[in-house]
């Protein structure tokens, strides 16, 4: 089985293959394609890679290439990992958002339009060759704000196109674990967008163990979300939000903070990364050792002004593994193997949550299995949460029309609508700003 990863020379590559060497079952992935622009970059992932198979019998192959239809052809899946305008364009998106007194996230607010602003245009030609060239491969799309990103892609490829992230699953767990109950064993009933969904419920054998949680406020202080949120908000809620809306239930105290900051986010792991691939130039160098210590680096420093805003302190060590890989494994394994199982992913609504037309891409756990994910019916979300995902629903379809039509003004309605830009004025200099600083927005007249 083939797999082909785009921005196969990114810096998380190595984790999905971590993965892929720890699945000894038949029909696994025995061939794995990189695809990347840039050729220094997937020579130093092919290195790390590399080392990481050297003492596994078997480990799938691996090959390299920046021919995207060459990369395409015969695959059975395809992992999308890109990033347009790399890490120094995130640090841009972030810059000019913090200089109008808003945030930059790279998936929340005027940094996510931003970002879904030049991605959009190179999602869409992907999805395109894909449908060309491999129309029987299933793409499995992990570029953010990947929400918005899967549901471009879906225009082309239906439910073909599965977006994921890991912060749903690792919320689940993370409750899940200060319940005493096994996550395996847990339905987490969450659903949203991505990186704006709620913990409702959490049922294990038929029975909600979460009103448990909520009522006991030392075990909603022991993880991160209590941490983050504090414990009386999420009892006001009565439910655990994903972490991405501490950006919204404390915007001031978060935009405050990464105005702060020396270094933002995306400088941060510029700076980091161009050290890492600098020194994998270096043929005496370790690889794996020196991607390694990064990677710890990276996940230590993860929302770190987020949770000093709010006095959370260092992040749980069961925290810093990530888990996305772990996502991306399970359901390729359920879709090529139909090992069924239930997973929290971002699919095309289909009736799910009522609120929203069915080509709307909602994060919600859904059954897969052989014919793809299926999303379950979730009961609707209070009218405050409703409120949000509508706004920032329409704001994504606004993106979308721009990156459509190539339009100014609909990129500026973009910008305007979304509950975290506070004047259309903004929306404008935003607009101005980002243009001057991306060549991927030149399309915008
Ligand atoms: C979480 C999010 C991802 C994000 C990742 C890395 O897992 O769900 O969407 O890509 O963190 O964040 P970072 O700030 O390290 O790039
Ligand atoms: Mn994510």
């Amino acid at each position: 089985m083939k797999l082909t990863i785009l921005g196969g020379g990114g810096f998380r590559v190595p984790l999905v293959y971590g993965a892929l060497l720890s699945d000894r079952g038949e029909g696994r992935v025995t061939e794995v394609v990189l695809h990347d622009l840039d050729d220094s970059r997937l020579y130093a992932v092919a290195r790390v890679l590399a080392e990481q198979a050297a003492t596994v019998p078997d480990a799938p192959k691996v090959t390299a290439t920046t021919d995207l239809d060459e990369a395409l052809r015969g695959a059975d899946f395809v992992f999308s990992a890109i990033r347009v305008g790399g890490l120094e364009g995130r640090a841009n998106d972030e810059r000019v958002a913090l200089a109008e007194g808003v945030l930059g996230q790279e998936t929340v607010g005027a940094g996510g339009i931003a970002y879904g602003l030049r991605t959009v245009p190179v999602a869409v030609d992907i999805a395109q060759r894909v449908a060309r060239l491999a129309p029987d491969a299933w793409v499995i799309n992990f570029t953010n704000p990947a929400g918005l990103v899967t549901e471009a892609m879906s225009r082309h490829l239906g439910d073909r196109v599965i977006g994921i992230c890991d912060s749903p699953v690792g919320l689940g767990r993370r409750i899940a674990k200060v319940l005493g109950a096994n996550p395996r064993e847990a339905f987490i009933d969450y659903v949203g967008l991505n990186h704006l969904g709620w913990v409702r419920g959490l049922r294990v054998a038929g029975r909600d163990e979460l009103p448990r949680l909520l009522a006991d406020p030392d075990l909603l202080g022991s993880f991160e979300e209590g941490k983050l949120f504090g414990t009386d908000w999420l009892q006001s809620l009565g439910a655990i939000p994903n972490e991405y809306l501490h950006y919204y239930y404390f915007n001031r105290e978060t935009v405050r903070a990464y105005s702060e900051v020396e270094r933002t986010r995306g400088a941060f792991l510029r700076d980091q990364q161009d050290r890492f691939y600098d020194e994998m130039k270096r043929p005496d160098a370790s690889a794996l050792t020196a991607w390694d210590r990064t990677r710890a680096e990276r996940e230590a420093t993860y929302m770190s002004e987020n949770r000093e805003t709010a006095g959370a302190g260092e992040r749980d060590a069961d925290d810093l593994s990530g888990g996305y890989e772990k996502v991306a494994l399970a359901l390729m394994r359920a879709i090529a193997r139909d090992e069924r199982t239930t997973l929290i992913l971002n699919v095309r609504n289909q009736g799910a949550l009522s609120v929203l037309d069915a080509d709307a891409v909602i994060e919600v756990p859904c059954l897969v299995d052989a014919n793809g994910a299926h999303p379950v019916a979730v009961d609707p979300l209070p009218d405050h949460a409703t409120g949000l995902v509508c706004a920032v629903k329409g704001v994504e379809r606004e993106v979308l029309a721009a990156a459509e039509n190539g339009s100014r003004a609909t990129a500026v309605k973009a910008f305007a609508l979304h509950p975290l830009v506070d004047s259309v004025n903004v929306a404008r200099r935003l607009v101005e700003g980002y243009t001057e600083v991306h060549p991927g927005l030149a399309y915008l007249k």
